[in-house]
């Protein structure tokens, strides 16, 4: 029998409602498979900040660095709330990005998926969504101007100024690719590589390098194009995308406007590999206003619990299974309200009665092994 230890980072807002849904569903993988879990809640986040003093605590990291595998829930607080925190102790910078440093996770998969049958979710018109969207996108998630050297000061001229930095090495770009490469090869052979090389150099390095490891996959096709004009053809087009690749920040502003395309972050889970560990987390974030009130979506959550299956457990056909159990409650006509539109006809469930859906339809799944 496997085990294996995965730390829980609840985090602050819907963290721990949304968490103790995942954490249902592990229960029952447990039930079902010949797998055991043993997990360990930590203090991560604002709350940790609050509890403990620092956001990301040498207790925690301890924690992380013994798990076989973390699952992280969405952090941070409304912007007026954080004004309680000083600067660098604030959950993003102090205890996020840490974390994502921690372990060099800087292959972030965020899948942008959206079957047919639930076409009525997206705000985008049925004849554009066509057979449903699938997109991956794959973004550099430890380098570029989130990493780089930052400055500030007062200027010659006496004025505030701010510095940041954009940089990549052709290492750090050619590891992201390869995983893009490899992805795209698994998938339907093309990739979109998103870049700005009219504008930035460190796109036109971004570029060269993506043509030079597209030579050890010559069967995928790459396609590049503006981040701006990527933007817009999500809009538009979803369909004409499968894999897509981009470096850090361009990939925090698509993936949301891939939960866009979708009807709602809700639906965006995420996992975050490095060399040696990963971490599984929502895409989204706190959402302070929902917190409390047993409202939020949980799918992010659990779909992350899902792709932690698949990349860090081999145990995909379990994953298949969960996917298709999430699939199916809402295909039956239940959300969340994230998802509920004027007019619509959605049979609106709470966060825990998903959840206790989604494991009323596992259970009855047959494992495939
Ligand atoms: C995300 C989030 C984070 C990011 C924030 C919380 C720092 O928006 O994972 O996309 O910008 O990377
Ligand atoms: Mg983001």
């Amino acid at each position: 029998m496997s085990s294996y230890k995965i730390a829980l980072l609840d985090g602050d807002g819907i963290g721990p409602e949304i968490m103790a849904e995942a954490v249902k569903i592990l229960n029952l993988l447990a039930e079902r498979n010949k797998v055991s879990f043993e997990l360990t809640h930590a203090p991560f986040g604002a709350s940790a900040y609050f509890e403990t003093g620092h956001p990301f605590p040498d207790s925690t990291k301890a924690i992380c660095d013994e798990a076989d595998a973390i699952l992280k829930g969405p952090i941070g607080l409304s912007h007026q709330e954080s004004q309680k925190i000083p600067v660098d102790m604030q959950p993003e910078r102090g205890a996020l990005l840490p974390l994502r440093r921690r372990y060099n996770t800087y292959a972030n998969f965020r899948p942008v998926f959206l079957p047919k049958g639930l076409a009525h979710f997206s705000p985008l018109k049925p004849e554009i969504i066509g057979e449903g969207i699938d997109i991956m996108i794959i973004r550099e998630l430890v380098g570029g101007l989130y990493f780089g050297e930052k400055e500030t000061g007062i200027n010659e001229d006496g004025r505030r100024y701010v510095k940041e930095t954009l940089e990549y090495d052709e290492d750090q770009i050619k590891r992201i690719m390869k995983v893009a490469f490899q992805t795209a090869q698994k998938r339907k052979k093309v990739l979109h590589n998103i870049h700005k090389s009219n504008v930035l150099k460190s796109s036109v390095l971004w570029n060269e390098v993506c043509l030079e490891v597209g030579q050890d996959f010559p069967e995928v096709e790459v396609i590049n194009i503006l981040v701006d004009a990527a933007a817009t053809y999500l809009c538009l087009n979803p369909g004409m995308f499968d894999v897509m690749v981009m470096e850090n920040m361009f990939g925090d502003i698509l993936s949301d406007q891939g939960g866009g395309i979708l009807g709602s972050l809700g639906l965006m889970p995420s996992a975050c590999i490095g060399p040696d560990k990963a971490y599984y987390e929502p895409s989204h974030g706190s959402a302070p206003d929902i917190a409390g009130q047993n409202v939020a979506n949980p799918y992010s959550m659990i779909g992350s619990v899902a792709m932690m299956l698949e990349m860090s457990f081999n145990m995909d056909a379990e994953a298949k299974n969960l996917w298709q159990a999430m699939q199916s409650v809402f295909a039956k006509g239940y959300s969340t309200p994230d998802l509920s539109k004027p007019g619509g006809d959605v049979k609106l469930v709470s966060t825990s009665d998903f959840g206790d859906m989604v494991a009323a339809q596992l259970s009855s799944m047959p494992i495939s092994s």
